[in-house]
């Protein structure tokens, strides 16, 4: 089925406007806060522009920017999704399911389809509007859970080791909070890149980044990495527990340090260790590279291919039902997520 053009305005998720006014099971907050103000609710399902895709959603999958944006902190975030309370009801962003009607300037999918990528305007619901152009079709005999836990955290780990750190084979890779969502496939992307590949966990989660391919695995809590003087040509800091100048003591004179924590204080969150990098990055050969993630068609299509080869693998720690996405949410808050944390529709 094609849906005839149809104008978004007035016509928000989650706001009970829909065509044929059929509703939907939805996730919803009207407000900034923890997890508890997050409600299953009907809603009207969203209606669908002319670029758009509707997508019956299987599964999607929740990361520390989603706990960011439900609780409007760092407030900075406000700026982007609503000053007062949440621009869109609906949380979530990434999602895998089934398309069931395509926009009239749609020509890459078709009704049937499986597809997987990320809204814009909320993934936790039984139906998403997602752009065509956030959207590539899932590989075949992948599982809807497997395809949901990918968009974000490996578009994150391929930008940040491919376009930031232009990793070659060969290199020494170091990887902070290598156990989780970034992590998890960060070990994976760099292996693929055919580098010699260091992560950094907890004790409890040594074996399993051993599994996922690194060729070394340090335990946090009986050693500390930044003591390897002048050993890793790239380090992709997920966690940024240690000071800037002792990580970089682990980098080569010319290496690239990609500092990637989001967390930080309440008004700005990281902004200040990134103003702090770039500032430094003027006075060293090292390259002190905070950087923020873009959604790229190609990069799904890229990591599609890497599903195919089975070069990667999403880590899922977790799945939790609809019903209980506070739950998955608080859990993906206490940050000891061990790869991917997925809800299920
Ligand atoms: N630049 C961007 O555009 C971008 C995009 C996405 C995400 N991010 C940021 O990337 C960071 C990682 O995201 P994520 O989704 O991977 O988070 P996550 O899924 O919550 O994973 C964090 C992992 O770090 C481990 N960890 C905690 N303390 C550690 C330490 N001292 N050393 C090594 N590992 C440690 C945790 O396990 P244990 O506690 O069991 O050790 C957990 O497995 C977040 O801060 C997020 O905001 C940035």
């Amino acid at each position: 089925m094609e849906i005839e053009q149809r104008s978004h305005a007035g016509a928000r998720p989650g706001s009970g406007a829909s065509p044929a006014g059929q509703t939907m099971r939805a996730v919803v907050q009207h407000r900034y806060g923890p997890p508890s103000v997050l409600e299953v609710s009907e809603v009207g399902l969203p209606l669908v522009g002319r670029g758009d895709v509707l997508v019956r959603v299987g599964a999607a999958s929740v990361h520390p920017g989603d706990c960011f944006v439900m609780t409007g902190e760092p407030y900075l975030v406000r700026l982007a999704f609503g000053l007062r309370r949440p621009r869109h009801s609906i949380p979530g962003m990434d999602l895998a399911g089934v398309v069931t009607a395509v926009g009239t300037d749609v020509t890459t999918f078709r009704p049937g389809d499986e597809v997987f990528g990320w809204s814009t305007a909320g993934a936790l619901a039984e139906y998403a509007c997602v752009p065509a152009k956030n959207l590539a079709h899932v590989p075949a005999e992948l599982p809807v859970e497997d395809a949901a836990a990918v968009p974000t955290s490996a578009i994150t780990a391929l930008q940040a080791l491919r376009d930031i750190a232009n990793v070659r084979p060969g290199q020494t890779v170091l990887i902070t909070g290598a156990s989780g969502g970034v992590g998890s496939f960060a070990v994976q992307i760099a292996k693929a890149f055919g580098a010699e590949v260091t992560g950094v966990c907890s004790t409890r989660n040594v074996d399993v980044v051993r599994s996922l391919g690194a060729d070394h695995v340090i335990d946090y809590t009986t050693t500390d990495f930044t003591r390897d003087e002048g050993r890793f040509d790239v380090i992709l800091d997920n966690v940024e527990a240690q000071p800037l100048a002792d990580v970089r003591r682990a980098l080569t004179p010319s290496g690239t340090l990609i500092p990637n924590s989001g967390r930080g204080g309440r008004w700005i969150g990281p902004l200040g260790r990134i103003a702090k990098a770039r500032m430094l990055s003027g006075f060293t050969r090292q390259r002190l590279r905070p950087f923020t993630s873009i959604g790229k068609r190609q990069d799904l299509l890229t990591l599609a291919d890497l599903l195919t080869t089975g070069q990667i693998v999403p880590l899922i720690d977790r799945t939790y039902p609809l019903h209980e996405a506070a739950d998955a949410l608080r859990y993906v808050a206490a940050g000891h997520t061990r790869g991917k944390v997925v809800i299920t529709v």
